[in-house]
């Protein structure tokens, strides 16, 4: 039995180096065609294995939870961003011990309560906004969803009283860089170390003076701050969940909004929640944010007729997965009923297994909110009609610029 079989395109030395870095969509789809939902890469630090397809993405889970497959190595490269002992960089008894403590924090419950300020939020942003005007998507959508994760995580008050804290977690995300170690001297990793050493002290100064006054309604701060987690760690898993919070939530909303502009019939649904929750789903099909999920094999792992070798990158790609015809009838058309018939759970952005997004409901609601209340206060027109997405690592947002010109529409009349 022998690795998958290698995508063509290698370079001598740099192998698939090169365009995994510029391109990786397109060396996927090519691995793909070539294939099937089988096949491997060259990287610098060794063979990297693609597996696509849901049969796949169910294979990649389980061999996760028995830690065959191990998401600690995988997201190494996180190490500069976060101290070695956070969450999924932590050995694995810690990573449970840590998750349980935010697993109550993403009930529905608690979520509901937290809907208001998400509202609260998106309403002051429009109401700043002038009565007509342009303006560039990820700029409007990125500080706002910032500004929801800060307030539910950090205090209500904590944007308003320091300064600059949701551009220090754009530079901070700027250090999310899987190929240059953290200590190379590169412009965006200082600027994400300059920037993760303030929110850190922010952080902590948020706990500190939260223990000694709490809140009149414990809020998810307090909650933090009061669990038996060491400082440093409570620290680093706030500002990480600050992150992740943002990060992805900004792109796919991004999307989603973008899709509803291009479909008027599909966008005149949008009250209807059951819709949306179907129309959140196919911007997800379509565009997901999440370019690869990554492992790395702890042992040689047989899988069909091949084996995953020890040490290899190991990894999913939902872009291409989410088109499977065999699964989703004309893939490439935006239709938001198909959830009515075909299965969601193919869907492969927000992981599985015991990795599966914690945040998943919370974004949800907060995306849910936020076009809601969009759609209903403005009238919208996207400016650059047919966008794509950033090549590369990131998350994958549409590719700037990608503006809307909207006009406010008036107050409805109610008679008293
Ligand atoms: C559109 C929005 C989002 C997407 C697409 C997304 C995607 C993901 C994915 C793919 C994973 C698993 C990573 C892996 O297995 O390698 C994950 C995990 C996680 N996400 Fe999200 N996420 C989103 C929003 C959020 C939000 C808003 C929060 C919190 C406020 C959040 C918190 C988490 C946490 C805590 C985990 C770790 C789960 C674990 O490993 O135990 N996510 N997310």
């Amino acid at each position: 039995m022998t690795l998958p079989p290698a995508v063509s395109g290698a370079r001598p030395l740099l192998g698939h180096t090169w365009e995994f870095l510029r391109d990786p969509g397109e060396l996927v789809r090519r691995g793909h065609a070539e294939h099937g939902r089988m096949f491997s890469v060259r990287l610098p630090g060794g063979p990297g294995v693609v597996l696509l397809g849901q049969d796949n993405a169910k294979f990649f889970h389980a061999e996760s939870d028995a830690l065959r497959l191990s998401i600690r190595e995988a997201y190494r490269f996180l190490r500069h961003m976060f101290g070695g002992n956070t969450f999924w960089l932590a050995e694995h008894r810690e990573y449970l011990r840590q998750r349980a403590v935010l697993v109550p924090q993403f009930t529905r419950g608690r979520i509901a309560r937290q809907v208001e300020e998400m509202d609260r939020r998106t309403n002051a942003l429009i109401d700043s906004l002038p009565d007509v005007g342009t303006v560039e998507l990820t700029d409007l959508l990125g500080p706002l969803v910032i500004e929801i994760a800060t307030s539910l995580f950090l205090g209500g008050d904590a944007a308003s009283r320091f300064r600059g804290l949701l551009t220090e977690f754009r530079a901070f995300a700027d250090g999310m860089d899987p190929l240059l170690p953290g200590w190379v001297p590169a412009p965006h990793l200082l600027r994400s170390h300059r920037a993760r050493d303030r929110l850190r002290r922010i952080t902590s100064t948020l706990v500190t003076e939260r223990r000694a006054i709490p809140a009149e309604e414990p809020d998810f701060l307090e909650v933090m701050a009061n669990t038996a987690l060491r400082d440093d760690l409570l620290v680093d898993l706030v500002v990480m969940l600050v992150w992740v919070g943002h990060e992805t939530t900004t792109g796919h909303l991004c999307w989603a909004l973008i899709d509803l502009l291009r479909h008027p019939h599909e966008l005149a649904r949008v009250h209807d929640d059951a819709f949306l929750g179907r129309a959140l789903r196919e911007s997800e099909r379509l565009h997901p944010v999440t370019a690869f999920l990554a492992r790395v094999a702890t042992v040689d792992i047989p899988h069909e007729t091949c084996v995953i070798p020890r040490g290899a990158t190991v990894m999913l790609h939902p872009g291409v997965s989410h088109r499977d015809a065999a699964v989703f009838g004309d893939p490439g058309e935006y239709r938001p009923d198909r959830f009515l018939t075909e299965p969601a759970s193919a869907l492969q952005t927000f992981g599985g297994g015991i990795h599966r997004c914690l945040g998943e409901h919370f974004a949800h609601s907060e995306m849910k909110v936020v076009i809601t209340r969009l759609v209903e206060r403005l009238e919208m027109r996207l400016l650059d009609p047919d966008p794509v997405a950033v090549r590369g690592h990131r998350s994958n947002w549409p590719r700037r610029p990608c503006r809307v010109a909207y006009a406010k529409r008036l107050p409805r009349f109610s008679p008293t």
